[in-house]
């Protein structure tokens, strides 16, 4: 019989990358997810969508009767830095009470593994680049925040009730799948490789950047763009560990872009110009932000497939390309 996992959030951008990662290993998959930000076409062929959001007791129980399940990864979530430090209350107050409801569900079902997805956000004021587990947890936003109280949460259920769990702390999220089947689509889209390909498609109004006289070589943010299957497969690999212990891993390739690298990339891959203004600072930007991966490479084996910045770009490319209105 196939293992059954449980993945909230399965119909958004890294949480439907996972699903497809599990079923291609050949595990059944049930999806909760709410619809108010994934996307019904987003959950691969073969997992089973329950419709319905994770602090709602009756959804909860609808997804948990599909069970036993080996693991359950938890990405339903609010996501945005820029909307939390607008309304911080609905923010905190959402990711918490939906994550504790489903840390109360694993463990009344008897789930053993949690994997939350977690935030670089965690991190807004790193003593040293590139940044280690060790860092200060200082939350640059209620989103940021929410994630850092639920990894308290997790700390509690381990220690009292024996549910281990991985915070897996994602740097910047990018690319597609590299055979196609998924890719990315938000709505609103904040994040810059999809603005960047849509500007350099024609398809949006010239991308601003956010700032120019930031103290890096270029004046641009730096960030650590990770290709979405490699944290992927990150969360596969953290399934055995956690047969003992807890873990937490910052999750990155290591190496830093500027927001001028990532136009000079997408213009190499899509052979077009990427036109561009220069706009104000976006407010709560850190001038760098590159995870050290170090601890996941050396206690796990586990080693980003795709950790070129043109590789992860034409892959969201060749989705893009295919998809250009997204999932419909
Ligand atoms: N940027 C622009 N113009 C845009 C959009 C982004 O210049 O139109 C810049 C930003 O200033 C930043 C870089 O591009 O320097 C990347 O911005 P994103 O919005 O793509 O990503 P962030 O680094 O702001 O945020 C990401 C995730 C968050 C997570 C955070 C961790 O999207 O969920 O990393 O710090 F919390």
């Amino acid at each position: 019989m196939s293992q059954r996992y449980l993945v909230t959030g399965g119909a958004g951008f890294v949480g439907s990358h996972l699903v497809l990662a599990l079923l291609r290993g050949g595990a059944s998959v049930t999806v909760l997810d709410d619809l108010s930000t994934g996307h019904e076409a987003a959950v691969p062929k073969g997992a089973r969508l329950v419709h319905g959001s994770v602090a709602d007791p009756d959804a909860l129980g609808r997804a948990f009767a599909e069970g036993p399940f080996e693991a359950v990864f938890h990405f339903a979530s609010l996501t945005l830095v820029g909307e939390s430090m607008r309304e911080p209350v609905r923010y905190i107050a959402a990711n918490v009470a939906g994550g504790a409801a489903l840390v109360e569900a694993c463990i009344r079902h008897r789930v053993a593994r949690l994997v939350l997805s977690s935030t670089a956000n965690l991190f807004s004021e790193p003593a040293k680049i590139p940044i280690d587990e060790d860092e200060a947890i200082i939350p640059g936003s209620p989103y940021g925040e929410s994630k850092a109280m639920l990894e308290r949460l997790l700390f509690w259920a381990d220690r009292i009730h024996g549910l281990r769990s991985a915070c897996l702390r994602y740097f910047n999220a990018a690319g597609a799948d590299p055979d196609g089947e998924a890719g990315e689509d938000h709505r609103p889209e904040t994040h810059l490789i999809p603005l960047v390909l849509d500007a350099a498609a024609g398809r949006r109004p010239p991308l601003i950047v956010f700032g120019d006289d930031y103290p890096t070589p270029d004046g641009t943010c730096i960030r650590d763009y990770i290709h979405v299957a490699d944290l992927a497969t990150a969360h596969l690999a953290v399934l055995e560990p956690l047969r003992t212990r807890s873990v937490r891993y910052n999750l990155g390739t290591g190496t830093g872009h500027s927001v001028r690298e990532v136009i000079a990339a997408a213009e190499a891959v899509t052979g077009r110009s990427v036109p561009h203004t220069i706009g104000p600072r976006r407010e709560g930007d850190p001038a760098v932000l590159i995870a050290a991966s170090d601890r996941i490479r050396r206690e796990l084996g586990w080693r980003p497939r795709f950790p070129a910045l043109e590789t992860i770009i034409a892959h969201a490319w060749a989705w893009r390309q295919r998809n250009p209105h997204g999932y419909r």
